[in-house]
């Protein structure tokens, strides 16, 4: 709960915002004539804590029957930016809506309640945000009976649950990513009470399980913890997503367990940083290597995981991985520069050598692996020959892909607060730079596949040609070839004939065929 007086004017001038009442239960505000009951909002000082209390796990049902209907009859729709937590996180909202009664629209005409599940990563994330509101104001403005909510990383950030209360009051509901297990709550309040509902928790709560998932297609994600203690400095993942908290062993392996049940192909283990997997538990001593000994049991073809981070990947995971079987020969593995002395200024706890030599030991220990990373270019302070440093890193490890970013300064991040030195002209240029070079060696690595046979998860029609099936490698390659769609969700063996940078394409392989890779 909000007990502290706020300084608004910080950030905007709130002098026409009236307090109505203020009592534990949060307070009541009114800002030109619109009314706005705060339950609790975010706060930067409170969200950089990382308390020792420990942190309940509760298998509770989330839509209390008598919110079972209160959806009937509506349609919703949910607009996802940044990253797969954030998708995965879209799949509990639609669960609980559907729970709720209500049904999905691409219409957004049509739309009874529309929720924007927002990414705080860059700036660039965020303006899309606020232009797409923008454009909302006027459906609202034509629908004022529509329900509109801005959710996810952005609204556990102080400046824009401001901003929105100033410039944006036609939104009704304001949530974080804590408390999206309250959605049905927070849609009755503001559906009866007319006024605008802000319930962000700056503390991650406990862990709740069961909460309904509309998943779709053939590949499921899974939590497998959630938050960050990194702190990289210009990062502001751990603000908007808590201290890290695993799911109990248990819990993940009983979930994937039903989906491999379901009929899913493939499953993708989420975390901010999975190989911190299990360092919060007191009374086991099971980290991230142990959970994928034991996925790697179960009867499902499929098993990735993202995203790692070099510091915590040791020894016992490569072991693990080298067995292979539903294990994939894919690892993401954030490096952000190859210069140590920018690594250090990142907060990043690893070193050029110390990265190079985990690769060699991956590279070993699974030689057919593919790696992909990201990297940051134009990182405070950032000169000429530390950015070629990370141009030869790319060299030397010989990634796959990258994503590649111009830093984006986070407000209330350490590295905020740094001189951002580098003019934009000489970061765009050092991001075409890494971006072909990282081109080269996407086709050099797809090159490699020329004529062998591979196996592919087909995941659908190719966007611009229905006649061209679409999926992927175990490595994650994107394959086009010819084929019926009757393949889709199918595993088939494809003959690479042709390649691009960013995809390659093959000849279905008809016969059976032992493939060396296929397990
Ligand atoms: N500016 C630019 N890129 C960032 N990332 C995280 N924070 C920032 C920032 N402030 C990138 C990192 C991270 C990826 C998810 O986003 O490369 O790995
Ligand atoms: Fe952000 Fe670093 Fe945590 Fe990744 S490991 S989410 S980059 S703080």
């Amino acid at each position: 709960m909000a007990k502290e007086t706020k300084d608004y004017s910080k950030y905007f001038d709130f002098s026409d915002a009236k307090i109505i009442s203020q009592d534990e239960y949060g307070k009541k505000i009114r800002i030109r004539g619109r009314e706005i009951n705060i339950i609790s909002e975010p706060n930067h000082r409170q969200e950089k804590q990382r308390g020792k209390e420990s942190i309940n796990v509760l298998y509770e049902d989330a839509v209390p029957d008598e919110l079972k209907h209160l959806g009937e009859g509506k349609k919703y729709i949910v607009y996802t930016y940044g990253c797969q937590m954030n998708e995965h996180d879209t799949e509990t909202i639609k669960g609980l809506l559907e729970q709720m009664g209500y049904s999905s629209t691409e219409d957004r005409k049509e739309a009874d309640l529309i929720l924007l599940n927002t990414c705080a990563i860059r700036e660039n994330a965020e303006d899309k945000v606020f232009g797409e509101l923008g454009h909302l104001k006027h459906l609202k403005t034509e629908k004022p009976d529509m329900l509109l909510g801005v959710c996810g990383c952005m609204s556990q950030e102080e400046g824009v649950v401001n901003r929105i209360l100033q410039k944006h009051g036609f939104v009704d509901m304001i949530f974080g990513t804590h408390n999206i297990h309250r959605l049905p709550q927070l849609i009755k309040e503001s559906l009866f009470s007319k006024e605008m509902v802000v319930e962000v928790w700056s503390k991650e709560g406990d862990i709740i399980e069961n909460l309904p998932k509309k998943r779709e297609g053939m590949r499921a994600w899974v939590n497998i913890m959630y938050g960050c203690d990194k702190f990289c400095t210009y990062c502001i993942v751990p603000f908007t997503r808590g201290k890290e908290r695993s799911r109990r062993p248990e819990d993940v392996i009983a979930e994937v367990r039903e989906l491999a049940r379901q009929g899913f192909k493939e499953i993708t283990l989420l975390g901010q940083n999975v190989n911190a997997y299990g360092k919060d538990f007191t009374d086991i001593h099971y980290g991230f290597g142990d959970l994928m000994d034991d996925v790697n049991k179960i009867d499902i073809p499929r098993i990735r995981f993202t995203t790692s981070h070099p510091r915590d990947f040791d020894d016992r995971l490569i072991e693990v991985l080298a067995k292979r079987g539903n294990l994939v020969e894919h690892i993401h593995l954030p490096v952000q520069s190859g210069n140590s002395a920018v690594l250090k200024k990142m907060s990043r706890k690893y070193t050029r050598e110390q990265y190079l030599e985990l690769v060699a030991k991956i590279k070993k220990a699974i030689p057919d692996v593919v790696l992909t990373t990201d990297i940051i270019v134009g990182f405070p302070g950032e000169t000429d020959e530390q950015f070629e440093d990370t141009l030869s890193l790319v060299r030397e490890v010989g990634f796959d892909s990258a994503y590649t970013f111009i830093y984006s300064p986070r407000e209330g991040t350490p590295a905020a607060v740094m001189e951002d030195n580098v003019p934009m002209e000489v970061k765009k240029r050092r991001l075409q730079r890494l971006n072909d070079t990282i081109s080269e060696y996407s086709r050099g690595g797809n090159e490699k596949l020329r004529g062998q046979i591979v196996e592919v998860l087909v995941e659908g029609e190719s966007k611009n040609n229905d006649k061209v099936l679409a999926g992927r490698t175990r490595t994650n390659k994107l394959v086009h070839f010819t084929g019926s769609p009757e393949l889709v969700g199918q595993f088939v063996h494809v003959k690479i004939t042709d390649v691009m940078t960013w995809y390659i394409k093959g000849d279905l392989v008809t016969e059976p065929m032992a493939v060396e890779s296929y397990r």
